[in-house]
């Protein structure tokens, strides 16, 4: 990637009339190349943090080189780790996952030195706390995610429901029921759910919300101890497995986010696990199910220890220690997670701000009354264990996934699956750095 190190500096100060209003840094060099490896294209969110970045060069007399990232959360940390192995200083801002600052940590700068205590006390505590490792404040909240159930409303009312699922049993009867259906009525490509089931991240997601919800815990605990292999994880699996071929299509297994979201836009699934950012595509003026959905809390067990689950997601920026511009670099990072460009973000692309003031706001209300209705679900979402498990975290994931994949493929039985990932887990969870 060839970045243009354009280092003029053309930082104008106005004085008069606006003197006090009007604040120019003058340490801050102006006309350099930032950077920016940021939203992949799931979505728009690439094409739109472009669009912002550029906002703020023309704003700042500054340039932007803009990385555009693979869909897969597991793509984007392979490519990140060889950018950081190389220490290159090409990239000045990295785009991080919720559950990456344990290891993005070592190739961060220290963020307070930008942002006050009075700053970060806007930002939700608990996503400033995940992104502060060893006291040292790794990325700034850029938007939050929590997985969500869509639901055809059309279709429910022409089946005959009055109100979507609540536990899992009533979402297969339901989906099934509605899947019969259409197909009699000529639609043969549609099917009950879709979701996440690729031997990727989103299927660590997807699967903590089952296991969660069948009251299957987290899997590793807060402590450090592995309780993955228990008899409500492997209900959660034996269920979902048996989901692959009767309500979802067998591909089910190779999807990711957009997989699922372009069958359930073309019109042809009644419900659908996703994140938030498909709400404002599926209402765009040309998607054929604009005005015929909703979103609500997934479904849950119906089991004594059953409970709703959100897998807790969410995006950050983290200024590189490689970088030779961060003062740049953290001026770009306050604007991108501004009030101002994040109300933006809910209202345009429906991502879920990290300010809690802007779920008070009016016009974020107005777009899409449902974050006000579900504030409480993206409250008490659940944490995947990259806090305990720290730099492993990854390694970690990739064997739950892999062992979860196997599963749904048919290739392995829940309690030989989740028997391997607690045998596997051990060494990860006593190493961690
Ligand atoms: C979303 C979430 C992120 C998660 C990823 C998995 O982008 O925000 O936290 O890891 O999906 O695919």
């Amino acid at each position: 990637m060839k970045i243009l190190n354009l280092k003029t500096s053309t930082c104008l100060v106005i004085v008069g009339l606006f003197i006090g209003e009007f604040t120019c840094s003058t340490s801050r060099a102006a006309g350099v190349t930032i950077g920016l490896a940021a939203d992949s294209d799931v979505g728009l969110g690439g094409k739109w943090t472009k669009a912002r970045a550029e906002e703020w060069a023309a704003k700042t007399g500054n340039h932007i080189q803009y990385l555009n990232l693979p869909p897969s959360a597991n793509d984007v940390l392979q490519l990140f780790s060889q950018y950081w192995a190389a220490r290159t200083p090409e990239v000045d801002i990295y785009q991080i996952d919720v559950c990456w600052p344990g290891l993005a940590a070592p190739h961060a700068i220290d963020l307070r030195k930008y942002f006050s205590d009075d700053d970060m006390k806007q930002f939700f505590s608990r996503i400033v706390e995940n992104n502060t490792v060893d006291g040292r404040l790794i990325g700034i909240p850029f938007f939050t995610d929590a997985g969500l159930l869509y639901y055809r409303t059309d279709l429910l009312e022409k089946y005959g429901y009055k109100e979507p699922p609540t536990t899992w049993d009533e979402l297969v009867q339901m989906a099934k029921h509605i899947q019969d259906g259409e197909r009699a009525a000529a639609k043969s490509d549609f099917w009950g759910f879709v979701w996440q089931g690729s031997a990727y991240e989103g299927l660590t997601c997807d699967a903590l919300e089952w296991i969660y919800s069948y009251g299957g815990g987290t899997m590793v605990d807060p402590d450090g101890k592995i309780t993955i292999n228990n008899p409500d994880a492997t209900r959660a699996l034996q269920m979902a497995k048996s989901w692959v071929g009767t309500i979802s299509p067998v591909g089910v297994t190779t999807y990711k986010e957009e997989e699922s979201r372009n069958l359930w836009q073309s019109g042809n699934a009644a419900f659908m696990r996703n994140w938030p950012y498909c709400y404002a595509l599926g209402s765009a003026k040309e998607s054929p199910i604009a005005g015929k959905f909703a979103v609500t809390v997934l479904p849950k067990s119906t089991g004594d220890s059953a409970k709703h689950a959100a897998t807790l997601g969410g995006w950050q920026l983290m200024v590189s220690k490689y970088s030779s511009h961060p003062d740049e670099a953290a001026d770009l990072v306050r604007y991108l997670t501004s009030a101002e460009i994040q109300k933006r973000d809910a209202i345009e692309l429906t991502r879920l701000p990290t300010r809690p003031e802007l779920y008070k706001d009016n016009d974020v209300l107005a777009a899409n009354p449902w974050f006000g209705q579900l504030l409480p679900v993206f409250s008490n979402s659940v944490a995947r264990p990259s806090t305990v498990l720290k730099a492993n975290y990854n390694q970690f994931a990739n064997l739950f996934f892999n062992h979860v994949n196997k599963v749904l493929n048919n290739e392995e039985t829940p309690q030989d699956s989740l028997a391997s990932v607690a045998a596997g887990s051990v060494k990860l969870v006593g190493s961690q750095k």
